[in-house]
């Protein structure tokens, strides 16, 4: 297992560039099972998790292929398999959303539960009624959704949480079902409305996208298309913190402004300075940080995907900051190994009160989840000395060459073999 070694105390100055969104690339893969077409998904980012979709696909049947760096082909003819197992989807949660795809193709999914990881026990219940409710006979047996749909029927969807992996779910079942199905309290993400645009390229009806409430009119079939999955707003604002926390100067090519209001907000009212340019966004943190509140909502609120990454942050505000995580019920795991470097954190249940400015010292810390290990690169390249973050397969889930990225704009990090 590698470890990233950081030495703390440069400026990070230059450009960077991002990669595809992960959260929208995910998704945009399962949906290839809903034609015997080639799909071509392009700006696909090169994470493990990707790997494992590939690898989850191919055992379903489909042919995958790279015919490019970052350029997929992915073709499922027939497919050949209707099980997501246990290790493959307890490796990547978002294996699950291959159960309305499969269900909609072939009638019938058998996919294991995901269980729990590091931020929360993450169920799927809003998944399953919601496929329930397209008609789908589900059961429960030895830890797999069992479901069968010989034909699933469109229907209104309520769901009591705006679930991102529930919404994708449902509308790849709903795009072949017969009827109307609305999801009322859909999720409004990015990555959503991204998976939405790969659909209508293939044929399917939806209309709604990015609202609270998503049309879908079921159709007879699907065909090929292709897509070019949208740039990665998490890794965006986890760049514009490096920037921030470095008292750096970076331009953030291509970065996704429009989706990215709700941080842009809050990293200026920290005192960080944001201009938009046609390349991108530029971030400059030259006055000292000033103390915010931040509550973590589903989109477009402050993502849960930013909360470790800015809480590294403020641990180099000048006052008190509070951070409420709303999403998950786990999710401040960076918190002890921040306190290790020197960070001032006290915690009670979804609130966390960050005292600053403290002055971090490099410490062997460990990663513990995908963006827990962000926020500990970022707190290293702040800190004095050497900082060891170990366990970065975790970042590798995530982030596409992050440590050559950063070298590139001057940042002192090296990945070394454990
Ligand atoms: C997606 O996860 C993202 N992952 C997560 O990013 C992100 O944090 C999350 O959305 C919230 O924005 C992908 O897109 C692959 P949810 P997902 O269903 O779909 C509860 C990262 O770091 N819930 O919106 O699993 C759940 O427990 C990852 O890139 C139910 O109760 O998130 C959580 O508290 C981490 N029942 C809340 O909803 C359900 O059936 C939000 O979960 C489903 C979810």
């Amino acid at each position: 297992m590698d470890k990233m070694i950081i030495h703390g105390g440069v400026a990070l100055r230059g450009t960077v560039a991002l990669s595809g969104s992960k959260n929208a690339t995910l998704p945009i893969m399962m949906a290839s099972l809903l034609t015997a077409d080639p799909v071509i998904i392009g700006n696909v980012p090169r994470l493990r998790d990707v790997r494992t979709a590939v690898d989850l696909l191919v055992r379903l049947g489909v042919q995958a292929r790279w015919i490019g760096e970052h350029e997929l082909e992915l073709r499922a003819r027939e497919i050949c398999s209707h099980e997501a197992p246990y290790e493959l989807v307890k490796t990547m949660r978002a294996s699950f959303v291959v159960l309305g795809p499969l269900l909609a193709r072939a009638g019938r999914g058998r996919v294991s539960t995901p269980g729990g990881c590091a931020i929360g026990a993450r169920p799927v219940n809003l998944h399953i009624a919601g496929i329930r409710a397209l008609g789908a006979r589900i059961q429960l047996r030895n830890g797999y959704v069992e479901a069968r749909a010989p034909q699933l029927c469109g229907a209104r969807v309520w769901l009591d949480s705006p679930s991102v992996g529930a919404t994708e779910n449902i509308m790849m079942a709903a795009v072949l079902a017969k009827g109307t199905t609305l999801i009322e309290n859909a999720a409004r993400e990015p990555e959503v409305q991204d998976l939405a645009r790969m659909l209508v390229a293939m044929g399917a009806r939806i209309e709604g996208a990015g609202t609270h409430v998503i049309q879908i009119e079921g159709v007879e079939r699907l065909h090929g298309a292709q897509h070019r999955v949208i740039p990665d707003r998490i890794e965006a604002g986890s760049l514009m913190i490096a920037a921030a926390i470095t008292g750096g100067d970076l331009m953030i090519e291509d970065a996704p402004a429009d989706q990215l209001a709700a941080v842009i907000d809050k990293l200026r009212e920290a005192g960080v300075e944001i201009s938009a340019h046609n390349c991108g966004l530029r971030v400059t943190s030259k006055a000292p940080l000033r103390p915010v509140e931040l509550r973590t909502l589903p989109y477009p609120g402050f993502p849960t995907d930013l909360q470790a990454q800015m809480m590294a942050l403020l641990t180099q505000s000048s006052g008190t900051s509070v951070i409420t995580e709303t999403i998950f019920e786990n999710r401040f795991m960076h918190a002890p190994e921040l306190l290790r470097m020197g960070a001032d954190i006290m915690m009670k249940g979804p609130t966390a009160v960050v005292r600053g400015p403290s002055h971090l010292s490099g410490a062997p810390v460990m990663a513990t989840d995908l963006r827990a290990s962000m926020s500990l690169i970022l707190a290293g390249l702040t800190a004095d000395n050497e900082t060891e973050v170990s366990r970065v397969y975790h970042l590798d889930r995530g982030y596409e060459a992050l440590d050559a990225k950063l070298r590139s704009v001057g940042a002192r990090i090296d990945r070394v073999p454990a």
